[in-house]
């Protein structure tokens, strides 16, 4: 679905908004409003849940901020850098690559500087703003530079811009938190930086933005199988290879297992695959817009031997990468052992090595981004969003039918006992046909209304966001019930008396 809506109703309705507005903004750089700011925490919660309970990561959380070392032990001081170029007339900063890509509809891919220097003035580029010459093509580098302390002894600083480094920094530690076991998983959640060249994305490229990574540290002589992968074995993926891309080829719908059979991949890789497109499905997501699409060998980062991204094709800014999913190799902990002279060996039954791992690195805003828009529904006049329970902000609404008699005490009392029960329950009291209409813009998905009827019959009514559909419940039973219908257990029309 097109539509301009997602964005002035995700503003409208306090989802998020560019920050700095009274002071005129600055691109890549958005504040999450109250609907907003429950949305990304629940999405959080569902990756939380999933990674520490079913996949038995450790959750650690490291400071944003740290001295420069670890940054040119990763390589990102020296390549973490894209191809710039600036307007001569008006000074606009551009990524070069991507200018040339749109003028030229070719890709850019393992294209260097000169060469894409050499095509931006043979094909006449000019600036998208003004139509001024460019010029100056040089490698920027991302990295949000300061200070830690003053005068002459200050340290030079990065925040950083992926919380993998804070990750592996302490795998010491954490090797013996885990009892000196591998797989060890760790997940970090949290906000990494990059200051982007002209972000005008939305939530899709921010300069601060919200990650949450696991990594998995593995023995490298057992690194290919999964333990849990029949689980996921069936899930049908589609996917496009490198392989396909260098032909030309459109991809396929495979099952996990058929990555494997295939040899496309490994068991960890498609185990994560599997698992992070039912993630995506279950937060509302729209499956069929979602693609595991492999990094080609001259796209590939530099410290990966492997990697894929889950890709949602989005009507307002094309493909959005959700996750990737790298086999980083020994990479990143062999660099800190060279760089901080600390071993990261470890020892396995006498066998020491240094082990590999594989990270799984979901963004959490452009997730966000992606619920938003797949939710959107337009159904006749009405327009709402169909958050699943597990993530919408508020998962039921509780309203007095009028602001007077005594109404609103005993609607207050039944938000009360719903929070209380652990519930996202908002209360509101107003005109109910707009109490209705806000919290289907807010996309929660059942609301109950205390009535005079409540008084004498003990009940109230609950109203399914979808379809409008009605069911009378008594009161005593409410938790019961909420908890039934969005766990799915009940149906709706089945939990009380439907009302015609
Ligand atoms: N840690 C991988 C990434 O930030 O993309």
């Amino acid at each position: 679905m097109k539509d301009d809506n997602v964005l002035d109703i995700a503003k409208r309705r306090g989802f998020f908004w560019p920050s700095f507005e009274i002071y005129g903004s600055v691109g890549g750089f958005y504040t999450y409003g109250p609907l907003g700011a429950l949305l990304k925490l629940r999405i959080e919660q569902m990756i939380r849940n999933h990674y520490v309970n079913n996949e038995g990561c450790l959750l650690i959380e490291a400071p944003l901020l740290s001295p420069e070392d670890p940054w040119v032990a990763s390589g990102h001081v020296e390549s973490f850098t894209d191809m710039t170029i600036e307007c001569g007339k008006c000074g606009e900063p551009y990524r070069a690559d991507h200018l040339l890509e749109e003028k030229t509809k070719k890709s850019t891919e393992g294209m260097s500087l000169t060469m894409i220097k050499g095509l931006i003035k043979k094909n006449d580029v000019r600036c998208p703003r003004c139509g001024g010459p460019l010029e100056n093509v040089y490698d920027y580098n991302l990295m949000f530079k300061t200070f830690i302390g003053p005068g002459k002894n200050k340290i030079a600083a990065d925040l950083r811009p992926e919380t993998a480094q804070t990750t592996y920094m302490p795998f010491r530690r954490l090797f013996e938190l885990g009892r000196k076991k591998l797989p060890l998983g760790v997940i970090q959640f949290g906000k990494s930086f990059r200051n982007e060249i002209s972000p005008r994305q939305g939530l899709v490229r921010l300069r601060e933005f919200s990650q949450a990574e696991a990594q998995f540290f593995l023995d490298p002589e057992n690194k290919r199988k999964h333990s849990k992968f029949d689980l996921v074995k069936r899930k049908r993926l589609s996917v496009l290879t490198k392989h396909d891309q260098v032909r030309n080829k459109p991809g396929n719908a495979l099952e996990a297992s058929g990555l494997v059979r295939k040899k496309l991949t490994s068991e960890w890789i498609a185990y994560f695959l599997a698992v992070s497109v039912k993630l995506f499905e279950d937060m509302g997501i729209d499956g069929s817009r979602l693609r595991c699409r492999q990094h080609k060998d001259d796209e590939r980062s530099f410290y990966s031997s492997d990697t894929w991204d889950v890709e949602y094709m989005s009507d307002s800014y094309g493909k959005i990468e959700l996750v990737g999913i790298a086999d980083r190799t020994d990479y990143d902990l062999k660099r800190h052992q060279e760089f901080s002279k600390q071993s990261m060996e470890v020892n396995i039954e006498g066998r020491r090595f240094v082990p590999h791992v594989v990270e799984i690195a979901y963004g959490i805003d452009r997730p966000v981004y992606s619920v938003i828009e797949s939710c959107l529904r337009h159904d006749g006049d009405r327009t709402y969003f169909s958050f699943p329970p597990t993530v919408s902000p508020y998962q039921v609404a509780v309203f007095p039918l009028v602001k007077k008699d005594g109404l609103p005490k005993k609607a207050r009392e039944i938000q009360k006992t719903l929070l209380d029960a652990g519930f996202y329950a908002l209360y509101d009291e107003g005109f109910i046909g707009r109490l209705y209409y806000r919290q289907d813009e807010a996309g929660t998905p059942f609301c109950i209304t205390y009535d005079y009827d409540s008084k004498k019959d003990n009940s109230v009514t609950i109203r399914k966001r979808d379809d409008q559909k009605q069911i009378r419940v008594r009161i005593k039973d409410i938790v019961n019930v909420i908890g039934d219908i969005i766990s799915g257990r009940v149906k709706f029309e089945k939990a009380g008396k439907l009302l015609k």
